[in-house]
């Protein structure tokens, strides 16, 4: 069965408590957490006084995908905030090997995303050491765009690097998720889904969380 982490980007913020509860009745796996920076993307999401009255509610692991420049000054602010599982990029990120140790120091799951246009080259030596990649199926800012197809080639290239490494690795995908891609990109292999617009914009994002998680009612 596949991961489900609804990223909260696309929630109403003016009724946050109401979203987490719903997520926390929901069969989601996860809950995703995008972190902007205005530096590293051209948005700017939220911080920790939010992850922190998220934790206190959440039932939930929260799945942190930080898009931001210097994430190494900030990566045990993430622990103590509640964060369980912490997602660096690649082109963020100049000691990455660093970085990675010392989430996993701090007691977190490391991932790593890389951008559409990244090459999955610069994973190969630390992937043993990664809980999760993360593929960008839209280039990172905002939620509601469109699924970049290459995407598809990917995942492939990624399961194939994963099985030869002999990890355990997860492979993740965020952005442009809907009922009619998540059947075949699961069976290219991702393991994790992260989103966002296709449960919230939902007239019955339960239902469409369970639709989701159970691969039923798909279009
Ligand atoms: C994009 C974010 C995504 C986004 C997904 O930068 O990382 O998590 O919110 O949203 P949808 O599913 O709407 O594309
Ligand atoms: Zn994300």
């Amino acid at each position: 069965m596949p991961i489900i982490a609804p990223s909260i980007l696309t929630a109403n913020f003016l009724k946050l408590e109401d979203e987490i509860d719903m997520l926390n009745q929901s069969k989601a796996d996860w809950i995703h957490l995008d972190i902007m920076d205005g530096v590293f993307v051209p948005n700017i999401s939220f911080g920790f006084p939010v992850i922190r009255q998220i934790k206190s509610h959440a039932k939930k692991p929260l799945d942190a995908h930080l898009m931001i420049a210097n994430a190494d000054k900030y990566l045990k602010e993430f622990r103590d905030a509640g964060v369980d599982r912490l997602t660096v990029h690649l082109e963020a990120c100049q000691h990455l090997d660093r970085t990675i140790s010392e989430i996993i120091n701090l007691g977190m799951k490391p991932g790593v995303a890389v951008n559409p246009h990244t090459s999955l080259e610069g994973l190969k030596y630390i992937l043993p050491k990664l809980s999760m990649v993360l593929i960008m199926t839209v280039n990172p800012g905002f939620g509601g765009q469109k699924f970049i197809d290459y995407s598809y080639d990917k995942v492939h290239a990624l399961k194939d690097m994963i099985l030869k490494s002999g990890s355990y690795t997860l492979i993740q995908v965020d952005g442009g998720v809907s009922k009619s891609n998540i059947k075949p990109l699961f069976e290219a292999g991702v393991d994790a889904f992260v989103v966002g617009n296709t449960i919230f914009s939902s007239s019955d994002p339960l239902a469409m969380i369970s639709d989701l998680k159970e691969m039923e009612n798909l279009d």
